[in-house]
């Protein structure tokens, strides 16, 4: 029930920072915020070059998408939101990765970013809604 209610109110939030800023957001980003997913995060040390082609750094937040999820041509480098689903606590990572053992909607993010989003390396996973 409690969880619940947070996921209710993270979403009440979007819906609401979606109304304040009427004119802000293109409809590219209003879908995407829509289209919001959730899943379970897991953190990964990346080592080196991601499947973006790019060097990761272990201490920079960055997000490994699940194949169903990463296109190379399409997720490099998209700004994504990613959200404690029980706490709300919001953070923005670029996608940098992909993750291969990752099924469905789950995600695997930096330590840093999970730890940033309230995150325990001892106590794994951590459901985030993301979009
Ligand atoms: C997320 O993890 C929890 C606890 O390990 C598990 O019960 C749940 O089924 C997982 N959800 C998904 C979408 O994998
Ligand atoms: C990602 O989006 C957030 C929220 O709009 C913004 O504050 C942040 O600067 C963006 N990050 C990058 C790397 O573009």
């Amino acid at each position: 029930m409690t969880r619940f209610i947070a996921l209710a109110s993270v979403l009440g939030a979007l819906a609401v920072s979606g109304l304040a800023h009427p004119f802000s957001g293109d409809a590219v980003a209003r879908k995407r915020q829509l289209d919001h997913h959730i899943g379970n995060a897991t953190s990964y040390t990346p080592s080196g070059v991601g499947a973006c082609g790019v060097t990761i750094s272990p201490d920079q937040f960055a997000v490994a998408l699940a194949p169903d999820f990463f296109t190379a041509s399409s997720s490099c480098s998209e700004n994504l939101t990613v959200t404690n689903a029980n706490t709300g606590v919001t953070k923005y990572a670029l996608v940098l990765d992909e993750c291969d053992s990752c099924t469905g909607q789950n995600l695997e993010l930096t330590v840093p970013l999970y730890e940033a989003l309230g995150g325990s390396l001892s106590h794994e996973p951590l459901e985030v809604i993301w979009y």
